[in-house]
């Protein structure tokens, strides 16, 4: 039906889709994302996301914590705005309203998840922002452990949303086990975005992109010295520093999508390098750079 050869990323047709950086700019002119993340237990995700998110080239990214985890990560971190978000047992609560609306309306990109914890109501306060959010919206770890509990809030989207599940995440998402969604990564992903519209980052040894409208990738950049805590919290910075920038001229947010699972994975062979067992999240982080620049 496709041809193996056309789903693959390759750099000659990604390096043309990255954002220029021209000398008359300034930081309004790649976007300002925002990451909601963290909790009490969870300070480290939401660090990792907010650098990889500004290191992949957002102008601005504004960092929404639980106020009860604010001090700890505000104290590990310069350069994002934070919105201390109230908190209910160490994690997000529902604010007001109208503020939220207000505040939330402002952003080029919207992500969720990394260390967010789960809770009971959880789901409803996530329908709530899925309602807000008519820019791009990347749902990932715990934002995707709440939406399993009930996937229809997804037909109230009002912008594009991107998934991105590991296989037990995506299992949790379909009703099966993980064991069950790698025996049929493309189908699973494929049709888990047709029929909810959405786009899917399905992780793993090669990743899967998968569009509303039915065409798959394959991402081949990877490597076993991503296997480690964290570097899922970097991808999905990545992705909302590339979505601010609003990579394509069109509304397609597909080639922004691409570039940043295909980064990540070079930034993870760069790291390999130099051991490919002693690798952290942190250090993909800091090849984001030298991963952009070997696509230039
Ligand atoms: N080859 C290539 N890529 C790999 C490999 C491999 N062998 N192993 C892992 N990766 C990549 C995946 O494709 C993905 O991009 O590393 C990343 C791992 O992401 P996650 O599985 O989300 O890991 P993590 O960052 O630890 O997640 C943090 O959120 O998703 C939850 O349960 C998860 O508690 C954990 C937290
Ligand atoms: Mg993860």
């Amino acid at each position: 039906e496709f041809l193996l050869r056309d789903m693959v990323l390759t750099k000659e047709q990604l390096r043309k889709e990255l954002p220029e950086r021209r000398a008359f700019s300034h930081k309004g002119t790649y976007g300002h994302a925002l990451i909601l993340a963290g909790s009490k237990e969870m300070t480290g995700a939401p660090v990792l996301s907010a650098s990889a998110g500004l290191r992949t080239g957002c102008g601005l990214l504004t960092l929404a914590v639980p106020e009860s985890a604010f001090p700890i990560v505000a104290s590990k971190i310069n350069e994002p705005v934070f919105w201390e978000w109230p908190a209910e047992e160490g994690r997000f609560a529902c604010g007001s309203h109208t503020l939220l609306r207000q505040r939330i309306a402002s952003f080029d990109v919207v992500a969720i998840g990394p260390g967010l914890s789960t809770w009971k109501g959880g789901n409803n306060w996530l329908r709530e922002i899925i309602n807000m959010v008519d820019v791009p919206l990347i749902l990932d770890a715990d934002a995707l452990n709440l939406l399993s509990e009930n996937l229809s809030i997804l037909h109230e989207k009002k912008g594009q949303i991107v998934l991105t599940p590991h296989p037990g995440e995506m299992g949790r998402l379909c009703g099966c086990s993980a064991v069950e969604i790698e025996r049929d990564r493309v189908g699973y992903a494929r049709s888990f975005a047709q029929d909810y519209e959405v786009y899917v980052v399905l992780k793993g040894t090669y990743t899967l992109i998968a569009t509303p409208n039915g065409k798959v990738f394959i991402n081949t950049t990877g490597t076993a010295a991503l296997a480690k805590g964290g570097t899922g919290d970097v991808l999905t910075g990545m992705l909302a520093g590339m979505l601010a920038q609003k990579v394509a001229q069109d509304e397609t947010i597909e080639a922004g999508i691409q570039l940043a699972v295909y980064l990540h994975g070079i930034a993870g062979r760069i790291c390999s390098e130099k051991s490919i067992h002693a690798t952290l999240a942190g250090d993909i982080i800091d090849n984001i750079g030298p991963a952009i620049k070997s696509l230039l």
